[in-house]
Parts: structure tokens; sequence; C-alpha cells
């Protein structure tokens, strides 16, 4: 079975939404999750960078070099045009690579960020992922995770997702519909905010799409990945907890300098 097409998905949303106002509330999550204003020429890695926002987003904050990559071309074809239209002239690459071929991603070289927001865990298996990701953080960097957290509902949500991916589109978009209502209910419950509000950028309804949709899905409690990266050699630095039971927790680890 084929998994969920990301790419088509973030093709669609750049077409439409993918403007100055988004770019600036991702640059304004990116400062709030590290805590820091400026990048001050830092080198930055984004793997599985969908649209590429995050990536422009980095250099709006004052990354040096940065490098975007993903496994689907429509990712990286939307990154492309996003990058064309809002920072023609940064030093931003695109590139197809999986988090899955360590030696492709060997070859990327090290970095003093490296961001990995809501990607790992699509990959099908995800502690390989977290594994070839973290080795590209050089001594003294910084490597964001967002994982979806480990729920006792989360099975059911792989079911979900999985038959997302087996039926027709028509019945696709009758699951979107339904659950777009579901999860507006369950969040303005859980988070009292209104859930169109523009989180990170991006927007509630490809959100949703990309919620039921993205299969692969795993998914890991935070001492499970603190546990696993501390493996690693990275120290866990921060985390900020999923808004709500299975979304996304945000760690922030660090590499001690040799
Ligand atoms: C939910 S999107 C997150 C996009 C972006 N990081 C963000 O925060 O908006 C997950 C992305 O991971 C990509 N992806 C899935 N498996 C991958 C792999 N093995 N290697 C690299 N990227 C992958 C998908 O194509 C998709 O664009």
């Amino acid at each position: 079975m084929r998994g969920f097409d990301f790419g088509a998905n973030w093709q669609a949303f750049s077409a439409d939404h993918v403007d100055e106002r988004r770019l600036a509330i991702a640059a304004q999550s990116l400062r709030q999750l590290l805590q820091r204003e400026d990048l001050g020429g830092a080198s930055v890695l984004d793997v599985g960078c969908g649209s590429g926002i995050f990536a422009v987003a980095a250099y709006g904050i004052g990354a040096g070099r940065v490098v975007g990559i993903d496994i689907n071309p429509r990712s990286i074809a939307a990154s492309v045009q996003n990058l064309a239209r809002l920072a023609p002239h940064a030093p931003i690459t695109f590139q197809q690579c999986s988090a899955l071929d360590s030696a492709a991603m060997a070859g990327l070289g090290q970095f003093d960020l490296v961001y990995a927001w809501g990607s790992l865990h699509h990959t099908g298996a995800m502690w390989a992922a977290i594994r070839n990701t973290a080795s590209l953080v050089a001594p003294g960097g910084t490597m964001v995770l967002a994982i979806y957290n480990r729920h006792i509902t989360s099975p059911i949500w792989r079911g979900i997702k999985w038959l997302y991916n087996r039926v027709p589109a028509i019945a696709q978009r009758l699951m979107a519909i339904i659950f777009a209502g579901i999860i507006y209910l369950a969040k303005l419950a859980v988070t009292r905010r209104n859930p169109l509000e523009k989180e990170r950028g991006m927007d509630f309804w490809y959100d949703v799409i990309d919620w039921i949709g993205g299969y692969p899905y795993e998914y890991a409690t935070p001492s499970e990945i603190e546990r696993f990266v501390a493996g690693l050699g990275l120290q866990l630095r921060r985390v900020v907890p999923a808004q709500v039971p299975t979304g996304c927790n945000e760690l922030v680890f660090g590499r001690p300098t040799r």
C-alpha cells in the first residue's frame, strides 16, 4: 500500500496559503520554541521540510546556510516554489532525500540546528530516522523533534489513517469532512482556543487532512524519546507538551561541545 501523499497536501496548502503573514507566524513559533530571537548565522537542516516554510523562516531569523530535505518530490517542488516567492536570494537548498537513507543523510554534513517537526513519525521507521537525524547535529548544536504523543487512542488513530489511505477519493473527502468537525470540537473543548487559529502558520483544513491521512504513523512518550536520544549523546533541554492528547510533543535537545 502506498503511504499518504504529503507532498500533494503541501502543494495545495502552498498554492492558497503561504504568504508573508504565515511566514512571520512560522518564524515566531521557531523563536518561541528555541527561546532565541536570532539564529546568529547558524547552519540549519530541516528534515521532512513539507512546504519549506520553516526553512525560509529560519533564514528570516538569522540562519546562515539552510538545507531542507523531504522524501516526497511534491514537497520539494512546493518548497522550491515557496522559496522563489518568499526569499528568492536566500542561501537555502531543498533536496529529495529520505531520513532513512543513512548514507545520503551523512553526506549532508553537520548542522548547528537540526529541525524535524512532525516528520520522523511518518517515515515507517521512526527510531532509525531519529538516529540518522541526531547524527547530523554538530557539537554544541541543537535538535528539535516534534513527535506524536502516545495515548490510549493512538492505535485507533493508526487504524483510521490506514483506512483513509485504502478508500477511494470520494470516501477520503467524506472522512475529512466528518473528522474536521470532530477535531474542531475536541480541540476547542481541550484547549479553549479557536481551532482555526493559524498555529505555526499552518491551516486547520490542511492540518486535518495531514492528520487523518498521515500514514505511516508512529508515536512515543517524551520520556521514551528522551531515553533513546540520550543514548545518541544528546541532552534534553526543553519539552513543550502536546496541546491535545494525540498531538505532537516538541522536544529540544542539545549536543554538548566536545
Ligand atoms: C507532517 S509533514 C511536516 C512538514 C514540516 N516539517 C512542518 O512542520 O510543516 C511530514 C513531512 O515528512 C516527510 N517525510 C515522510 N517520510 C520521510 C522520510 N523518510 N524522509 C524525509 N521526509 C519524510 C513528508 O513527505 C512530509 O512532507
